[in-house]
């Protein structure tokens, strides 16, 4: 076996420069524990922040040392040393704040989902593009170590043709970490399997069909939205993706377990993060190989955690695209093919039958 066989490329690539100024707006939870801790352990440019609610802000800036806190959005977006405006609200706010930044001419990073309806993530698309500037959305479960250290075993052939994946979660979730989400009609596929459609699709592409149950649980209360799904995606080739989410699984025997097999292996895992939420552990991969190295079963140590460490993957991505003229790997556009496949999700579940991916075309691609 050569070495790069053996070596496992999974982690975030860090372009050459760095130092892009960055602006924050928003800054509740995931930027005080996954974006912030993880842009300081990069030693990232962060250089003003903005909230509606000044005082997190002023909160955040004097924890992170960020040297400026601005009362408005049109100050921060007018201030001529950020580069990247990074936007972490409720989805429902974030085009007008896109529309504010991209007139300004910064560069974006959005948080999932993009927008709370599939025109809203097109139109903040379409600005981008018109505004030329580059624009890339924080799906980091692609950089999940686990999923992607899986990825690239895939591509190097380990274990053959894939004809079976799976992510299935069933976990206790800290559901009242976010209140504006008790509201939302939808819950689960919106924000929480959005990450593993999109994972999914970085490593097997989009599907042609897709098929989603939805329930509650009695636990619940008073959250609206669905809790625990059961989502399919198929493909040309007779490949299926299961993905199976429960968030009210109060028993001590809770698992996020993703798998994949192929024609000559397997490879399997845990989501370190979805164990304790958002602390989490270490993911763990374990995998066999008919080709490589038929009678061994592999394990592997992986570094890092999905929350907070793989927030630098869409980060560095975005400026690797400035630098290189080139496209973020979680552009606007691609992650608009997430997000048809969530609309699959909910038009599915309403209908009471499978969706074939062009019904949510909705989309306008580039030329
Ligand atoms: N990528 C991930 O793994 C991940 C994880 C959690 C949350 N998220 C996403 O991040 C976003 C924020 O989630 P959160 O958990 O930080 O929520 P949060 O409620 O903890 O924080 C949201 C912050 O946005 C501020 N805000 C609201 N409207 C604003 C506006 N118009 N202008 C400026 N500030 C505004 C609020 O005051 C608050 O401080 C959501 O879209 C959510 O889906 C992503």
């Amino acid at each position: 076996m050569t070495d790069d066989l053996l070596t496992l490329n999974y982690k975030p690539h860090m372009p050459p420069k760095t130092d892009y100024g960055i602006g924050i707006v928003g800054c509740g939870g995931i930027v005080q524990y996954a974006v912030l801790p993880t842009y300081r352990k990069h030693k990232l440019n962060v250089v003003a922040c903005y909230d509606i609610n000044r005082a997190t802000a002023e909160q955040v800036a004097q924890e992170f040392g960020i040297p400026k806190v601005y009362d408005s959005l049109e100050a921060l977006a007018a201030d001529p040393e950020i580069q990247i405006c990074e936007i972490s609200v409720p989805p429902q706010h974030q085009l007008d704040i896109a529309r504010t930044c991209i007139a300004a001419g910064k560069h974006l990073l959005c948080q999932k989902p993009l927008a709370d309806t599939l025109p809203h993530a097109a139109e903040i698309v379409r600005l981008a593009r018109e505004g030329g500037v580059k624009l890339a959305v924080n799906q980091q479960l692609r950089w999940g170590p686990g999923l992607r250290a899986a990825r690239d075993l895939i591509r190097k052939g380990w274990i053959g043709q894939v004809v079976d994946a799976s992510i299935q979660v069933s976990v206790n979730t800290p559901w009242h970490m976010w209140p504006w989400l008790a509201v939302s009609p939808r819950l689960e596929v919106q924000y929480h399997s959005i990450h593993y459609i999109d994972a999914i699709r970085s490593i097997l592409g989009d599907p042609v069909w897709v098929t989603s149950r939805h329930a509650r649980n009695p636990l619940q209360g008073q959250i609206v939205g669905e809790t625990k799904t059961i989502t399919i995606m198929d493909y040309a080739g007779d490949l299926q993706a299961l993905i199976a989410d429960n968030h009210y699984n109060h028993s001590d025997d809770y698992f996020a377990i993703f798998r994949f097999i192929g024609t000559e292996g397997h490879i399997t895992g845990t989501l370190g993060a979805m164990y304790n939420y958002p602390h989490g552990r270490e993911d763990t991969l374990e995998w066999s190989s008919k080709v490589h190295y038929p009678d061994k079963r592999f394990e592997a140590k992986l570094e890092g955690r999905w929350i907070p460490d793989a927030f630098i993957g869409p980060t560095a991505s975005l400026m690797q695209a400035i630098q290189d003229g080139a496209t973020p790997e979680t552009d606007g556009y691609d992650n608009l093919q997430t997000l048809r496949v969530v609309e699959a999700a909910y038009l599915s579940m309403a209908e009471n039958r499978s969706i074939n991916l062009d019904e949510c075309q909705a989309v306008p691609c580039p030329d």
